[in-house]
């Protein structure tokens, strides 16, 4: 696996590659690699000749400076997974390489994308996935990039971007993997305690109950009953709520099925995120 720490010396790499008749696929990660990213690229060797991965923890799109602080930086670990699940390439660029001219950024507005759910409750986090996603689109001109379903809303946002700023590069959605106990992957389950991590699997359960019901007063029912269980278990839910894929408008049409179920929610102070669409749910 070749490594690169610069932008340019990446971008070059990359037009060789395709020069040469390669199809490219790019994954980007924050590192602390976990199965779930393993999967991407996984999927992405599948679909094109060479894979390059990225990890780089984006300041920038951390609204709290402590969990910037506690993230976890594992990048030997990542380089050896990355190598085992044949990567081609890895950047790891330093903060000054990604920003040259400092960390200001110019906030986006994507409508519901980038004001409600992830982005009301994390203040400036897309603006930062954004403006990070486009440097390392520039820096990895790839034919293909995959992210996580795990991150609906990230994959939304990403989308509109690559749409907006006509980015040639295709977004490719990869479902979320999950332990066996339902819990989502995430770099961040590794802060919860044993009792924690058990109890962290009530998420899928209620995201399960929440896109199984078929009537929309069943669904005024559930939503509400699945957040006082959480909460009975310390959980603070931050949302539990059905949106639709596309808009993320809020969304009580039971009988439609291009919906998801959101959750976002604290439990002993690591924040954690999951979703499931209702298509999903229903072949399970
Ligand atoms: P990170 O959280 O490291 O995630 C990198 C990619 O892995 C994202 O596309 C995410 O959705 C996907 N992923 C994480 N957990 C997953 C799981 N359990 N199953 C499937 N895919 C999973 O998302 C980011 O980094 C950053 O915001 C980034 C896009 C790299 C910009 O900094």
């Amino acid at each position: 696996m070749i490594v690169f720490e610069r932008v340019a010396e990446m971008r070059d790499w990359v037009i060789r590659q395709r020069r040469l008749g390669r199809s490219v696929s790019f994954v980007p990660t924050m590192g602390a690699l976990h199965p779930g990213h393993i999967s991407l690229i996984n999927k992405a060797r599948g679909e094109t000749d060479v894979v390059v991965a990225s990890v780089f923890v984006n300041p920038t799109q951390f609204n709290n400076a402590e969990d910037l602080e506690k993230y976890p930086r594992t990048l030997q670990d990542d380089m050896r997974l990355l190598q085992e699940a044949q990567c081609d390439a890895l950047f790891c660029p330093s903060v000054a390489e990604m920003y040259p001219d400092g960390q200001r950024i110019v906030p986006v507005d994507y409508g519901n994308l980038t004001n409600r759910f992830e982005a009301a409750h994390r203040p400036g986090h897309f603006d930062g996935v954004v403006a990070i996603v486009r440097k390392l689109f520039y820096a990895v001109p790839a034919d293909r990039a995959y992210f996580g379903e795990k991150d609906m809303q990230q994959l939304r946002v990403i989308q509109t971007l690559v749409e907006r700023e006509e980015i040639p590069i295709q977004i490719v959605p990869c479902p979320t993997m999950r332990e066996s106990s339902g819990l989502a992957m995430s770099s961040r389950n590794v802060r919860l305690s044993e009792e924690g991590r058990k109890k962290a699997s009530m998420i899928f359960n209620a995201l399960k109950r929440v896109a199984s019901v078929t009537t929309l007063e069943a669904l005024r029912e559930m939503i509400p009953t699945q957040i006082r269980l959480l909460e009975g278990a310390t959980f603070k839910v931050e949302y539990l709520s059905v949106v639709n894929k596309t808009t993320f408008e809020a969304s009580n049409n039971v009988e439609e099925h291009e919906r998801v179920v959101l959750f976002a929610g604290v439990l002993e102070g690591v924040r954690l995120i999951d979703n499931l669409s209702i298509a999903a749910a229903r072949q399970l």
